[in-house]
């Protein structure tokens, strides 16, 4: 299939909005990462993404709107404290879990009876969704396992001739994906830290908020090192925390700890590989900047992949506020691989 390639234009849009209608697959930005979108409510369309990505079947899709409204459409009753978080993140990049009604199709909501519902604030995304008529169902549009992707460049990369159409809508300002959030129990737990932080939720909602006790231990390893696809002992409620993520071709290792120490560490590391003939890049973000880091990452991964780069050191974040969630995508990027200095 050929890919087509459309601009932001309202021209460009409808005719992206007539391939989802009609249950092709498209590709278009979103503020956190591009989004690989299909008509949600059509479970053909929704089979299509799978089979696109290499997504395992069990990993449910974010469904996308672009009204408030439309949470209607998707689920039973809106609680007081989803509306709390509707008028206070809504658009942007927050998803609710929530009860799914049972016209959602269970291919969209991975068998789950819960549907993980998002209203984006990038204007093409929610001009896209409003032309599609119909709530689109959209993971990250990479290929399964790779880094997620914040330009139209890293999807044609991934999925040139897999889908119909890609929007090209300039790079994503947030670039990881949207914080996850589960309003299905009395207590809000969040299920994928992202720039929307814990200390935001609680805020708004005036109340504790979880974190998914998932996310703060480390899954169990494949032999020889490496995230095992499937590691049983490991059993988050975001089934798609479980699968391997975001990694590059490099090999990449975390150095964790004081920050000059790291940084010397790294820096012997890099002589020492860099005398075996390897590649070496080193990442080292300023823990007063986690937005940055989370903005740049993936392309930076992206970039040491194109470039041949064998070995990636990174220079590990405060794991608080907005560095929780860029850890979560780095610690995963790496397969855990972590040297404590
Ligand atoms: O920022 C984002 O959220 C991007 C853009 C395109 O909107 N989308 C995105 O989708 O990151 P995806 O499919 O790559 O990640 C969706 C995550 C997965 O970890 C999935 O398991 C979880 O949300 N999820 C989806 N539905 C769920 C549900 N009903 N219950 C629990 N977790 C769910
Ligand atoms: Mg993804």
């Amino acid at each position: 299939m050929d890919t087509r390639f459309f601009g932001t234009s309202e021209q460009d849009i409808e005719q992206a909005a007539e391939i989802i209608k009609e249950g092709g697959l498209v590709a278009f930005p979103t503020e956190t990462v591009y989004g690989l979108g299909a008509d949600a409510l059509n479970p053909e369309a929704v089979g299509k993404v799978y089979a696109a990505k290499g997504r395992p079947s069990d990993n449910p899709m974010i469904v996308h709107i672009s009204s408030k409204d439309d949470l209607g459409r998707l689920t039973f009753e809106i609680t007081e404290d989803m509306k709390k978080l509707m008028d206070v993140f809504w658009p942007g990049p927050l998803t609710m879990v929530v009860p799914a009604k049972p016209e959602v199709p269970r291919v969209t909501t991975g068998g789950l009876d819960t549907v993980a519902v998002r209203m984006p604030s990038d204007p093409v995304a929610a001009a896209l969704i409003t032309l599609s008529e119909t709530p689109i169902a959209a993971p990250s549009a990479n290929l399964s396992g790779k880094p997620s992707p914040t330009s139209a460049r890293h999807v044609i990369d991934d999925l040139d001739g897999r889908i119909d159409a890609v929007i090209s809508g300039g790079d994503c300002q947030v670039g990881i994906e949207s914080t996850v959030v589960d309003m299905t129990g009395s207590v809000a737990v969040i299920l994928r830290p992202g720039i929307i932080t814990q200390e935001q939720l609680s805020k708004a909602l005036g109340k504790a908020v979880e974190i998914d006790p998932a996310l703060k231990t480390k899954p169990e390893m494949a032999e020889g090192g490496g995230l095992l696809e499937t590691a049983e002992s490991f059993k988050p409620k975001s089934p798609g925390m479980k699968y391997k993520h975001y990694a590059p071709k490099a090999e990449m290792i975390i150095y964790k700890g004081d920050r000059e120490k790291a940084s010397l560490a790294m820096a012997e590391e890099k002589l020492r590989r860099t005398e075996y003939g390897q590649k070496v890049e080193i990442i080292m973000y300023d823990d007063s900047e986690p937005e940055k880091a989370a903005r740049e990452f993936f392309a930076k991964l992206r970039a040491c992949d194109k470039a041949g780069v064998d070995v990636i050191l990174a220079a590990a974040l405060k794991e608080d506020g907005v560095g929780f969630a860029v850890m979560n995508r780095m610690f995963k990027s790496a397969g855990y691989n972590i040297v404590e200095v």
